[in-house]
Formats: C-alpha cells, structure tokens, sequence
C-alpha cells in the first residue's frame, strides 16, 4: 500500500515538534492499571490550559473534557483515547525511554493520548462545529476494564454521547494508512479455569484413588471438539488451554488437577454457546472417569463491535487525511481484545485502526523493544479533527 500526498492539518503540522515532546515525556513515566496518577494530572493540566472544562477522578484516575462548537447546538460525540502502560521492563535503549523499571508504554497508549490531547488543542482554538465533543481519556484498558469502570460510574449519563469513537495505533500498517469496518474488530476475551476433583492415591495403585490427572488429559482434548464441532466453521472462535498444573511429585496422583485458559469470540450468540458447551463437556467428561469438575467462567471484556452508519463516518473523515486508497475498508479482525468494547455495548460508534508502520520483526504490541511511531501523531490528530467535523457537521 503506498502513501499518497496526505491532507494533514495545517496546525497538526505545526504543532507536531510540541505534540511529540509530550509524547515523550508521557512514554517516559508510564503508570499502570488505576494508578495513572502523573499521567492523569498531565493530561488535565493540558485540557485545562487549552481552557476545555475538565472532570477528573471518574474510574479513580479518568479525565473527560467538553468542548461546545461555535455553530449552535448539535449532537454529542465522544472521542476516547487510553492512558495506562504494561508491567513490561523497557529494551528500547531510547532517551526517552521507561524512568521506572518493570513499566513500559508497550502499547502505544502514549501516542493514543498524545493524539487526542492534540486534537483537542486544535479544536479548542477553533470550534467550527455544531453540538458537543467529550474528550474522554480512560484508565486500565489492560486486563483490568477501566471503561467498563468508567460506564459503571456513569459516563454516559453524565456525558450523553450520540456516538463514541475510538483509535489504536497498528504494527504492521503503513504510516499514513488506516482500517476500520462494520461489525467485531476485535474479540471478546473470556479466562476459565477448571478444577478436575478425584482422590488422590498411591501413584502404583491407581484403582484405590480417582485419577485427576488422567481426567484433565481427556477433558483438555474435549475441550477442543468445541470448535471443530459446533461453531459453525463460517465463523470463528478459539479455545486455548495455557496453564494446567498438578501433582507434587512422581509417585502420589494428587486429589486435583486444574486448567486455565481463555476463549475468544466475535459473536456474542457463539460466545454464549461456547460457555455453555464448555461446561457440559467439562462436566461430563469428568464423569465418564469417575472425577467431578468446578468450572469457572469469567467474561472479561466483551467483542469490539463496530456500527455501520459510524463506521461510514470513520471512513469519510479517514478518507479526508490519509486518503481513500489508504483505508483497508476490511481488515481480518483481531483476535485481541479492547475494553472500549464496553462502551461500544452502550452507545454506537467507531474503532479504528493507525498504521504504525513496519514490526521490525517481532516488534509487536505488548514487546519490551515496543515505540509508538512519532511520524503517526499528525494523521492521529488530524483523523480526530476530521472526524468532529465529519459527525458535527453545522
Ligand atoms: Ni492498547
């Protein structure tokens, strides 16, 4: 895919010097699930100075400011940006590099906020538009649902959106291309863990105890029949074990044996069905060899699932900065997941994708040599301000 002579905002460009120190200074102090406390003070003091009012504290370390258009009244978007870091211990050797060991900006989440920080610079010196903007920036997108905190404290009832759009950055894409579709971007992430309960016994006397650890070999192959044999094979679904542990030693069958793993959908009817097969199978198989079984079940966040009429304005605004030919209109979708897929549940909206350029191998999201690309910052900003203009259109 080439990169054609892009449209970028005049005050993007300008202003990319200024955006990108930020950027800097933000992957510098990476700050982790709910503890986003530097970072949340830095991005509030940004709002503020570019005079937006500014509500901190929703999810313990959300920031959300408002922006009303100078052309009358109109709808109410929300744009989303994320602030947490990983607990990854930084190889990047770059000068901006980690301060604090065993915490890196591996995800790109500093580039997600320098981005929208940007965009709200710019359209807080001109709001040529109609209706209402939240710039709402989340903490603990990793593992721990900052959005699914910031829904349950109330956000949309506080910040009635009509519409919330979100943006990640994406090895492996060009700088200066985008992707986007209707419909699941990304998976629902679900953890199971099952305990397989027989009666430990003499390691050479198998038939005085109920072997656990015979019935967790049969119940992980059973499991994978899940798959292959009743989800449709026009969809997809993954299954996968990636911890099972028990015993102590190699003379004693121990009284239990666990399993842990996740399961990823695209489809809430398959994801519903999954964890229903799931435990008959468990439950039975344990039977059949005279063990029981506990299952545990949890849905951790729920699939990504973009709306169309969104989506078609994703697509125009991205169409208006990097150009049509440069938005792939159908990405194959990520088996990863998002927690802005809980406020996708709640209101329509748009999650897109910003190329980030070449992986360098194996350098992928979640990697210790991980670095948000400086040169995406100005098609960042520039997507957000198209996007305003796009949906609030007078
Ligand atoms: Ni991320």
């Amino acid at each position: 895919m080439t990169v054609n002579a892009p449209a970028l905002h005049p005050r993007a460009t300008e202003l990319v010097d200024e955006f990108t120190a930020w950027r800097h200074h933000l992957h510098a102090h990476p700050e982790t699930a709910f503890e986003e406390n530097l970072t949340s003070a830095f991005v509030a003091e940004k709002l503020k100075s570019f005079g937006l009012e500014v509500a901190t504290g929703m999810a313990k370390t959300g920031v959300i400011a408002t922006l009303k258009g100078n052309k009358g009244d109109g709808k109410r978007i929300g744009l989303r940006a994320d602030m947490d870091a990983l607990d990854i211990h930084e190889t990047t050797n770059l000068p901006y590099a980690s301060k604090y060991p065993g915490k890196m900006h591996a995800c790109g989440h500093d580039g997600h906020m320098t981005m929208l920080l940007g965009a709200a610079k710019i359209l807080a010196e001109n709001p040529d538009f109609a209706g209402t903007v939240d710039f709402i920036f989340q903490p603990a997108e990793e593992n721990e649902g900052g959005g699914r905190e910031m829904v349950n404290e109330g956000l949309f009832d506080q910040y009635p959106c009509d519409a919330v759009y979100g943006m990640h950055n994406w090895p492996g894409r060009d700088v200066g291309t985008m992707a986007m579709k209707p419909g699941p971007m990304m998976a629902s992430y679900d953890v199971i863990e099952i305990v397989v309960e027989g009666k430990g016994s003499h390691a050479a006397m198998p038939h005085l105890g109920r072997d656990p650890i015979t019935t967790a070999g049969q119940v992980l192959l059973a499991l994978q029949a899940i798959v292959s044999r009743n989800v449709n094979p026009q969809q997809s679904a993954v299954i996968s074990p990636t911890q099972i542990f028990g015993g102590d030693t190699w003379n004693v069958i121990p009284d239990t044996a666990t399993i842990r793993g996740t399961v990823r959908t695209f489809d809430p009817a398959i994801q519903d069905m999954i964890e229903e097969r799931l435990k008959t199978v468990v439950h039975s198989t344990a039977a059949a060899f005279d063990c029981q079984a506990k299952v545990s079940y949890q849905r951790r966040y729920p699939a990504t699932i973009n709306t169309e009429a969104e989506t078609g304005i994703a697509q125009a605004a991205a169409a208006k900065v990097v150009g049509a030919q440069n938005i792939d209109t159908d990405p194959e979708s990520s088996m990863a997941s998002e927690d802005f897929a809980f406020m996708l549940n709640e209101k329509p909206g748009s999650y897109v994708w910003l190329g980030n350029g070449p992986t360098d191998g194996n350098c992928m999201l979640h990697n210790a040599a991980y670095n948000f690309n400086d040169d995406a910052i100005a098609y960042g900003v520039t997507y957000w301000v198209a996007l305003v203009h796009e949906h609030l259109s007078a």
